[in-house]
C-alpha cells in the first residue's frame, strides 16, 4: 500500500493560493453541487483512484483556511499512523494479505484516531440554516484517508450533524464501521417493507467511542444516524470501498413506512 504522495508531501505552505480555490473546478463530480474553495488533490488523485468515483462525491464542506489547515493536518497524521502501522503489521505477520490489513485497521479505528491525535474541531455541517429545506440532511461529510489498499481499497470519512440533522434511511453494499467521536448519536434501524419502504424495528442511543460495525452484508441493514441533542455531534465511517467504479458506499434510499403498531425496541439510557 502506497501511501498516497499528495498528504504525505504537502504541508500548509503548499496550500494553493485564493485565487486558485476560487477558481477550481471538479468537472466530472458532483451528484449535488457543494462550493468547493479549496483546491482537492487528495479526492481527485486518491479517493478518485479508489474504483469507486461515486463515492467521491459531495465530501468537502467549505471551511474557513485555518480550519482546512486542521482538517489538512487531521488527513497527514492519519496517514502518517496508518503508514506506521501498516510496516509493523507486515514485519509482524508477513504472509498476511492486503485484506488482513484493512481488517486489522477497521479493527483498530480508535487507536488510530487516538494516536493521530484527530481533531473534530474544524468541522461544520453542510447546511446551517434550520429553516432551509435541505437542513435535516444538510451534515457535513469529510475525506479523512482513503487507499486503493492493493485491491481491498478503503477510505475513512468524518461526518459532522448539527443538532436535528440525519442521515436519510439507507443500506449498504460494501462493509462499514461507523464510531461516534463527538456528542452523542442516536441510530434507528429498520426492516424493509418493500423496495422504496423500510419500517423502524430499534432505536439505539450511542455515546462517545460507542463502534457499531455493519460487516455481514447478507442481512438487512438499513439504518439512519440522527444528533438528537442540542450541541453538535460527529462520526468517524470506515468504508471497505470493494467494488466497481459504480459502486458507492450507500446502496438504497428508503422512506420511512407507517409504523402501524409494530412494536420498536428503544435503548435510550
Ligand atoms: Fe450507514
Amino acid at each position: 500500500m502506497a501511501i498516497p504522495q499528495s498528504i504525505t508531501n504537502r504541508n500548509p505552505s503548499q496550500l494553493h493560493s485564493d485565487q486558485d480555490f476560487l477558481n477550481h473546478s471538479e468537472s466530472n463530480s458532483l451528484e449535488i453541487s457543494i462550493p468547493h474553495i479549496y483546491s482537492r488533490p487528495f479526492i481527485q488523485h486518491d479517493v478518485w483512484q479508489l474504483k469507486n468515483n461515486a463515492a467521491a462525491r459531495n465530501y468537502e464542506v467549505a471551511l474557513d483556511r485555518s480550519s482546512y489547515e486542521t482538517h489538512f493536518y487531521n488527513q497527514q497524521r492519519i496517514a502518517a499512523v496508518i503508514k506506521g502501522r501498516q510496516e509493523k503489521f507486515f514485519m509482524e505477520h508477513p504472509v498476511a494479505t492486503p485484506a488482513g490489513f484493512r481488517k486489522f485497521l477497521e479493527a483498530s479505528l480508535e487507536k488510530i484516531l487516538t494516536e493521530a491525535e484527530f481533531d473534530a474541531s474544524p468541522y461544520v455541517c453542510k447546511i446551517t440554516d434550520p429553516s432551509d429545506n435541505g437542513f435535516i440532511h444538510g451534515y457535513g461529510k469529510y475525506l479523512l484517508y482513503g487507499d486503493d489498499n492493493e485491491g481491498a481499497p478503503f477510505c475513512l470519512q468524518y461526518f459532522h450533524f448539527a443538532p436535528g440533522q440525519k442521515t436519510p434511511l439507507h443500506d449498504h453494499p460494501v462493509a462499514c464501521v461507523s464510531l461516534v467521536v463527538k456528542g452523542q448519536i442516536v441510530e434507528r434501524h429498520y426492516q424493509a417493507v418493500s423496495a422504496t419502504e423500510a419500517r423502524k424495528t430499534q432505536i439505539t442511543l450511542r455515546d462517545y467511542f460507542d463502534r457499531k460495525s455493519i460487516l455481514d452484508l447478507s442481512a438487512t441493514n438499513i439504518h439512519s444516524l440522527k444528533n438528537k441533542q442540542t450541541s453538535h455531534a460527529g462520526s468517524v465511517h470506515f468504508y471497505y470501498m470493494d467494488g466497481d467504479v459504480t459502486s458507492r458506499a450507500v446502496k438504497t434510499i428508503y422512506l420511512k413506512a407507517p409504523q402501524n403498531g409494530f412494536s420498536v425496541i428503544r435503548n435510550l439510557q
